[in-house]
């Protein structure tokens, strides 16, 4: 969420003469959760010195009271098996799933009804997004194969790779309200792509990039830069997350999103100090409970 207050000489439509105006905007990722437009920009004519502080306190006011809800960082599952979705919504802190043809593949779902239908069977799971990918790479057949996905629940997000055809996909998308997940992500500058063409999530993968001895997690930094500097709507959903070390750099520079295997959701909570200390309550207990 941010706020910016701006006075300049300009024209509004209804006044060609060059005039003192103030141009306000409240936007944010996360603006939707608030019940929000997703941002609002106005602009003020001749707004006076008190106006433009009242004004000013205003915005921020709105911001410093919505802080709690704008910055959360969600929880996806990168998984399509059925059992270790249920585990990790039964922890409640689960934001959604992702998929991809591999996972699915690795459960053993082939065939088009077959997929289709453990697509549902995931929505009927979990509260939050699901990410379902095309296998097209042409723009006809992604767009044919998103319109179908997204009939399967309204919780799937197209998921479409970052190449030629899909950036025009994206767009296609994104003019049409339909949420999309751009996935592949390698470097911020096809994340900037993405991002123009309106995608709703970009999936960089910071394992496959560590697996060849670059910093995964130095790109989800650049990416989140480049997208606060320009106010980009685009969520950074973390992909390709190998262990819970990925998980606590992701959340210090602000990816919207992780998403990664249960095991290293569940890694978070082991500590040796955790298992030790618990161990001694539990036994204090009993000595004083025969
Ligand atoms: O779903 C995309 C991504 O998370 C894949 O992860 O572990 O196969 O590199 P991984």
């Amino acid at each position: 969420m941010y706020v910016s207050l701006q006075r300049q000489i300009g024209t509004t439509s209804s006044c060609r003469i060059p005039q003192v105006l103030t141009e306000a905007r409240v936007g944010g990722r996360s603006g939707e959760i608030l019940g929000l437009p997703f941002f609002v920009s106005f602009q003020v004519k001749s707004l006076s010195s008190f106006g433009f502080l009242l004004l000013s306190l205003l915005l921020y006011l709105i911001v410093f009271t919505t802080k709690s809800f704008t910055y959360q960082m969600k929880f996806f599952i990168d998984t399509a098996n059925l059992a270790e979705i249920k585990e990790a919504h039964a922890l409640g802190v689960l934001d959604g799933v992702t998929t991809n043809p591999s996972l699915m593949a690795k459960e053993g779902i082939t065939g088009k009804n077959n997929i289709m239908s453990h697509y549902k069977a995931i929505c009927d799971l979990v509260d939050g997004d699901v990410s379902a990918e095309v296998i097209s790479t042409d723009f006809e057949g992604m767009v044919r194969e998103g319109e179908e996905l997204i009939e399967i629940d309204d919780k799937i997000v197209v998921k479409i790779p970052i190449i030629k055809d899909g950036v025009k996909a994206l767009k296609y998308f994104s003019n049409k309200g339909i949420r999309t997940n751009c996935t592949l992500i390698f470097s911020a500058g096809q994340a900037l792509l993405a991002a123009k063409a309106g995608a709703t999530y970009v999936s960089p993968f910071i394992g496959r990039l560590d697996d060849i001895s670059t910093d995964g997690v130095a790109l989800i930094e650049q990416i989140v830069t480049i997208y606060r500097n320009y106010n980009y709507e685009t969520q950074v959903l973390a992909a390709s997350v190998r262990h819970p070390m990925h998980i606590m750099q992701c959340a210090e520079i602000g990816a919207d999103v992780m998403t990664g295997p249960l095991s290293a959701i569940l890694a978070l909570l082991k500590h040796p100090l955790t298992d030790s200390g618990l161990e001694k309550f539990l036994a204090d207990y009993q000595k004083g409970n025969q």
